[in-house]
């Protein structure tokens, strides 16, 4: 390896599992790439990051995060072009919100040399598990758990940061239905919405499954006080198009900052499109919806880009939306994928070259 990866301890795979992986059919999540990367915190300071194949790891049925969920996660994606290079969205935002939920789950915040060179190594080694074509990407799945082993309840002396990587293909690939919540919470003022932290995932599943059982895709979210303002789904922020405004809640300690949403906000102001980023209420909505003026719903993340919505169960009621033409969401889509992809202009040095 070249100096670039020299602070990294490299182990290759001796064979590659490549051949075994039908792209064509991929199932979100169930196949990973030949290498992964671990690096641990031990003694006060973080260890040399090793890179290698990607198995199964032990830890000590007593590690805390078994017990306490001290785990924080990030999301992101690497693309190839037409050139067959490779490329990275806006990975200093996944690297600075991963930092962030650390510092919420008191666990040390990962040093950002030993991150980007990480990045860089495996993609560099993986190169071919990222596939050419829109809607083709290797998803990265960077993460950080509390090691230490004991059951007393408190934050653990010891961690593990770790990169491992899934090839994907389009995350959702049919519009969802969705249900506005009205009796469980995602988050709380004062808690850990805003952070990838593992415990806010693992608490959506009951109220979801629910969901799922009445026939519906997904929860929209709602402050957990009046449950009268819509905040986001489970992994991804929601927008609204009223007439020809975009409407989309401001995010706060509830809601996670996403990059998908900020640059969306961007492309559409870049247009001239009218962004309100003000609390958004299921009364307006709902009013919306009724008038015919609520012209579409989506939702924006990393692992979808952005979904389209086709209905919402208010109240026990459901309101079906219009398919339009010329969707926002479709537009902003293609326009987010064109940059990833290497396809545009990137006017505002979103694209990080591996
Ligand atoms: C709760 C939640 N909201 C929003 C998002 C979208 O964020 P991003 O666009 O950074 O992927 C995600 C996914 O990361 C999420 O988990």
């Amino acid at each position: 390896m070249d100096a670039k990866t020299s602070i990294l301890d490299i182990q290759t795979v001796a064979k590659t599992r490549i051949n075994e992986v039908d792209f064509d059919n991929l199932q979100f999540g169930k196949q990973y790439a030949d290498h992964m990367m671990y690096c641990d915190f031990i003694d006060g300071e973080w260890q040399q990051p090793k890179i290698v194949p990607y198995g199964p790891m032990t830890f000590q049925p007593s590690a805390k995060v078994f017990h306490y969920g001290q785990a924080v996660f990030e999301g992101m994606k690497a693309f190839k072009d037409d050139d067959d290079q490779v490329w990275l969205f806006r990975p200093e935002e996944n690297f600075k919100r991963i930092n962030l939920s650390s510092q919420r789950m008191a666990i040390p915040e990962f040093p950002k040399d030993y991150f980007f060179e990480s990045l860089n190594t495996l993609l560099e080694l993986d190169k071919d598990w990222v596939k050419k074509g829109k809607g083709n990407s290797l998803y990265i799945r960077p993460f950080a758990i509390a090691t230490e082993a004991g059951v007393s309840a408190s934050e653990a002396n010891e961690y593990r940061f770790m990169i491992i990587t899934c090839p994907a293909q389009a995350y959702y690939n049919k519009p969802v239905k969705v249900v506005f919540a009205q009796e469980y919470s995602r988050a709380a003022d004062g808690g850990v919405g805003f952070a990838k932290a593992a415990g806010n995932y693992g608490a959506q599943f009951y109220p979801t499954k629910l969901a799922k059982e009445k026939g519906l895709d997904q929860i929209i979210w709602t402050d957990a006080s009046s449950h009268e303002y819509l905040e986001e789904a489970g992994t991804m922020n929601i927008f609204f198009r009223i007439g020809n405004q975009l409407l989309t809640a401001p995010t706060n300690d509830r809601i996670l900052d996403g990059v998908t949403r900020k640059s969306i906000i961007q492309l559409a102001k870049d247009e001239g499109v009218e962004v309100i980023v003000d609390r958004v209420s299921v009364k307006q909505i709902v009013e919306a919806a009724k008038s015919g003026e609520l012209k579409e719903i989506f939702g924006a993340g990393t692992a979808a880009t952005v979904v389209r919505v086709e209905g919402f169960e208010h109240d026990g009621v459901y309101h079906d939306l219009p398919e339009v033409e010329q969707p926002y969401a479709t537009h902003f889509k293609n326009k987010l994928q064109d940059i990833q992809y290497n396809r545009a202009d990137d006017a505002h040095q979103w694209r990080y070259k591996v």
